[in-house]
């Protein structure tokens, strides 16, 4: 069987009060459409057709990564008129599943189990039981089977008693469905073009109308205002937490971590409140992340203890390193096996090597560090001139004392010394002791300037 997805992302959102089209505002760091997206190409889809409108241009180029068809619904004339503008471009004999761009957290295996009750030309529909099911379309039964479904604004009262409704969600085949949407009409309240209208089609043609339920509710949650999408990210941070307790890792509280990407994580390791990972972070086992950790697409070795408060990006960390509190790893950076890292330090591009450490306020960008390196306090790297940028490089027992800046391109020689307060502009020798300062002298009976 092969399979076509319609995603419908017409709608305007005008309830989210932004200028972003609405299925582009993010949950988990990702839009909304992009979970959909993403959904639809773990079901294995060959085709995935985007359904747009109100501020169509700028889905497009956010969606750019998309491997999808733009579909332009120019009027949002109703949903039977929305999935027309992508349903004749399907082989007639591949099912189509329509999914909706603000409905985000829909899962694959209930899509799965929706798409494998599909044989001819039956209807897989995907329902749910709500306590309030104000709003939504009806799934109306007679002696069990399903017949139509009512809209809200067209049913009876006795009609609007029904729990079970309609998510939206459904699997036919491409050719029956064309089929149907070539009869919907606008004969109803809102004058609208309803895709549920097709349900009442197929039973009178003899078709039936299979139901699947999803395990659980907010699957087919959709988002209309942010109240709604804040409601659905905590969930989903919820279900994400839930899952890396299962997988052995201890969470100071699942309540207050977020990851907006994939988070791997050995045994034992232990995460504090309030951390954020963010894009693809991998760490070892027995590892500590402080609280208030911010770390994006970075690989942190077993044993490692990341200190409160340090911010992490694109870097490769070694086993058994120490990080913070308050440090700033930035791109490029790789710190090697039982290397530290202290507090009010920023590094760029830097390798710094085993047993080394920089343990108080530095900067040190584009510099190759050897190993058992000390970096005193207040150490500079300056990398840049104002137009390029050059590399400092400290070889393998250096001793930089605090407060000496490196003005690159510079290289300290092996088992170097930099006396502290330096001004390092030429290359040093192997065990030799560098200092720029001048000599200390005192000036006797120096009287400080007087107010005029
Ligand atoms: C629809 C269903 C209703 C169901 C409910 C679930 C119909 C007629 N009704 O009602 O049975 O209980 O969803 O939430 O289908 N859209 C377009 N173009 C359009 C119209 C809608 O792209 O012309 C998109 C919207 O962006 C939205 C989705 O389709 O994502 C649903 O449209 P909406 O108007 O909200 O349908 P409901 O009235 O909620
Ligand atoms: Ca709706």
């Amino acid at each position: 069987m092969s399979l076509s997805v319609i995603i419908l992302a017409a709608g305007a959102g005008t309830r989210m009060r932004s200028l972003k089209p609405k299925v582009l505002h993010e949950l988990a760091g990702l839009p909304m459409v992009e979970h959909v997206y993403n959904t639809s190409m773990a079901l294995g889809a060959n085709q995935v057709q985007v359904v747009y409108g109100h501020g169509g241009d700028l889905l497009k180029t956010q969606c750019q990564h998309f491997d999808v068809e733009w579909a332009l619904q120019d009027q949002q004339l109703g949903t039977a008129h929305a999935v027309q503008q992508a349903s004749p471009n399907i082989s007639d004999d591949d099912v189509v599943l329509i999914l909706y761009g603000d409905v985000p957290l829909i899962k694959s295996e209930t899509l799965d189990a929706l798409v494998k009750n599909i044989s001819g030309n039956n209807i897989s529909l995907l329902t749910v039981n709500l306590d309030d099911p104000t709003g939504y379309g009806r799934i109306v039964r007679e002696a069990d089977k399903v017949v139509a479904i009512v809209e809200h604004k067209d049913a009876s009262d006795e009609v609007k008693t029904i729990q079970e409704v309609n998510t939206g969600i459904l699997a036919v085949r491409a050719g029956y469905l064309n089929e149907c949407l070539s009869k919907v009409d606008d004969n109803n309240v809102q004058g609208e073009y309803y895709l549920t209208d097709i349900i009442s089609m197929a039973v009178k043609d003899g078709n039936e109308v299979i139901t699947t339920q999803p395990e659980q509710c907010f699957e087919v949650e959709g988002v209309n205002d942010r109240r709604q999408l804040s409601r659905l990210e905590r969930i989903h941070q919820r279900e994400i937490a839930e899952k890396l307790l299962t997988d052995g890792i201890a969470l100071a509280d699942p309540n207050r971590i977020d990851v907006r990407g994939e988070l791997n994580a050995g045994n034992d390791s232990f995460i504090d409140i309030n951390c954020i990972f963010e894009g693809e972070v991998n760490l070892g086992t027995g590892v500590t992340i402080g609280a208030g950790c911010v770390i994006k697409d970075s690989t942190i070795a077993c044993d490692c203890y990341i200190k409160p408060y340090s911010v992490i990006e694109n870097a490769i960390i070694d086993k058994e390193t120490e990080v913070g509190p308050f440090a700033r790893i930035r791109p490029g950076t790789h710190l090697k096996e039982n290397s530290r890292v202290g507090n009010f330090v920023e590094i760029k591009n830097t390798e710094l090597g085993e047993n080394s450490k920089a343990s108080h306020l530095s900067y040190l960008g584009d510099s190759d560090i050897g190993k058992d390196v000390n970096i005193g306090a207040g150490t500079i790297t300056c990398n840049y001139d104002g137009a390029n940028k050059f590399r400092t490089v400290i070889k393998d027992g250096a001793f930089i004392g605090s407060d000496t800046q490196l003005v690159a391109p510079v290289t300290v020689g092996k088992n170097a010394t930099i006396g502290a307060g330096s001004t390092i502009t030429k290359d040093t020798e192997d065990d030799s002791l560098t200092l720029s300062r001048s000599a200390q002298r005192s000036i006797k009976g120096w009287e400080r300037p007087k107010k005029k």
